[in-house]
């Protein structure tokens, strides 16, 4: 459907936003209210009693997504100067500002924006302690900045007061998430993904803040790097991985039409494997159990993510709507990388690699920019657009002519955008493994040209707001 809908076909099918109502909302702006795809997924909706978690107050996410997309912004910036980083130590502490630049500052932004959000409709119980989830934004936001001053050369104790603020932060997060959880009507494949993944961020987050407090006092002494390896192992593979596939599954079956065609076995099964994996793997730096135990955890990871792929490219297959959708790219290009990522990871302990090996610095770079931040990227495609149509359009929508979601966004752009990031994902992760000059301004260059091509798209769906 192309232009503007006629205004005697619009009357949206978007009440309070349930997850079915949005799924019947999404096919109705994509396609139009006379859709098959429309009407399958609006009997769908009126099926399900509409969820109190309602939209109403979109300032606490956009608070989070406006803080990830800014960081986006600086580091569109900065990029040029800080990829020589990847060649060097892991624990230089331009490299660990830099990692956590990229993983509180737009993935832990993001996703905290986006669980306020999207969890409660998800878990179909309204947000619990909406109080205390604002606060934790005004927590963040100062913990972020002195904890990514400190950690460069900053004044220590920044590292420790922005470390202490972050942490409460985060405790604050697992507290209201966690009650969502408890008040969830039903225990689903959802669910225990995102209480895995909840559970998996308390203990990672608290090894994060032993970490940053023992860099000011020197506690952990020879514990520091199991203690490192734990924190690395429990943030990526035990909280963004099950996060990112738990909402996957339930986002793109939505955006595909396919939710009857979800395997949830194979979800569990997922779930069983790389939370598992990761904690087994986590537990055996910690504790030094050896690298067999070490292998074996990885290994469930990668076994867990091989399932995770087919799942969602069965998905795509079985989709209704045949025409490409902008996510789709975006998903393929994170899901290669996080398998990637998974099978180094592998690799590297069965081979035997030491602490300092160069390989390890490619698995984090594949799994906090290949795996985490391009699955966000075609995520906030979707939802970015159907938010503000959502809340812009649907109360004018009969009454004036009102432009279509993927109108909201230049799909040229998106797509430019995906090819640049991709490009840089592949230069970066070379750029450890090769002297070549130049890899690494070419992969700045290529990361900066994606990174603004999402700004500036997600400024163009925001500028709908303002008119
Ligand atoms: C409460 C929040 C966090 C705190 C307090 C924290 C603290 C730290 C500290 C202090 C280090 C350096 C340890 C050392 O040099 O001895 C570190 C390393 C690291 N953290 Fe975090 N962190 C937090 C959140 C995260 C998150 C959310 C992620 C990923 C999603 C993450 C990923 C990493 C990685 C990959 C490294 C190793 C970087 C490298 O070796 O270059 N951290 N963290």
């Amino acid at each position: 459907m192309n232009g503007h809908t006629p205004v005697d076909e619009m009357t949206p099918p978007v009440g309070p936003l349930s997850s079915s109502s949005a799924r019947a909302g999404l096919a109705w702006v994509e396609e139009g209210p006379s859709s098959p795809r429309h009407h399958r997924a609006e009997s769908s909706a009126r099926r399900t009693a509409p969820t109190p978690g309602a939209p109403g107050d979109l300032t606490l996410p956009m608070r989070f997504m406006v803080t990830g997309l800014g960081t986006l912004t600086l580091l569109a910036l900065v990029y040029p100067w800080h990829l020589e980083l990847l060649r060097g130590s892991f624990y230089d502490p331009h490299l660990l500002t830099f990692v956590h630049v990229n993983t509180l500052g737009v993935i832990g932004a993001v996703i905290f924006g986006a669980s306020y959000q999207m969890l409660p409709i998800v878990l179909q119980t309204p947000l619990a302690a909406p109080r205390l989830a604002r606060l934790s934004w005004w927590l963040y936001l100062p913990g972020l900045i002195a904890f990514v001053i400190g950690l460069g050369h900053g004044p220590a104790a920044l590292l420790g007061v922005g470390g202490m603020l972050i942490y409460a932060a985060v405790l604050l997060y697992v507290w209201v998430i966690g009650n969502n959880l408890r008040a969830a009507p039903t225990r689903d494949t959802t669910w225990w993904h995102v209480a895995a993944a909840t559970t998996a961020l308390a203990t990672g987050a608290s090894l994060g803040l032993l970490l940053a407090l023992s860099k000011y006092v020197g506690f952990l002494a020879g514990l520091t790097l199991p203690t490192l390896a734990a924190h690395v192992v429990l943030m990526l593979g035990g909280w963004v991985t099950p996060l990112l596939t738990g909402v996957a599954y339930r986002l793109v079956s939505m955006f595909t039409l396919t939710e009857d065609r979800l395997r949830e076995t194979w979800a569990t099964r997922e779930l069983w494997l790389t939370a598992g994996g990761a904690w087994t793997l986590a537990a055996s730096l910690l504790l030094g159990l050896g690298t067999f135990v070490s292998a074996a955890g990885a290994a469930a990871i990668l076994a867990g993510l091989v399932l995770f792929g087919v799942q969602i490219v069965r998905l795509y297959r079985l989709r209704l709507r045949r025409s490409p959708d902008v996510h789709i790219p975006f998903m393929l290009v994170s899901m290669a990388s996080g398998l990637l990522a998974a099978g180094l990871l592998t690799w590297g302990f069965v081979s035997g690699r030491g602490p300092f090996d160069p390989i390890w610095i490619v698995v984090g770079w594949l799994a906090i920019v290949g795996w985490a931040q391009t699955a966000i990227q075609g995520f906030l495609y979707k939802i970015g657009p159907f938010l503000t149509w959502l809340h812009r359009y649907a109360p004018v929508a009969g009454l004036q002519r009102v432009p279509m979601l993927e109108q909201l966004y230049s799909r040229r752009l998106a797509l430019a955008g995906w090819a640049a990031w991709t490009s840089g994902l592949l230069l970066g992760a070379l750029a450890p493994l090769t002297t070549l000059e130049g890899v690494p301004v070419a992969a700045a260059v290529c990361l900066s040209l994606g990174a603004a091509a999402v700004i500036l798209n997600g400024a163009r769906v925001g500028s709908h707001w303002l008119r």
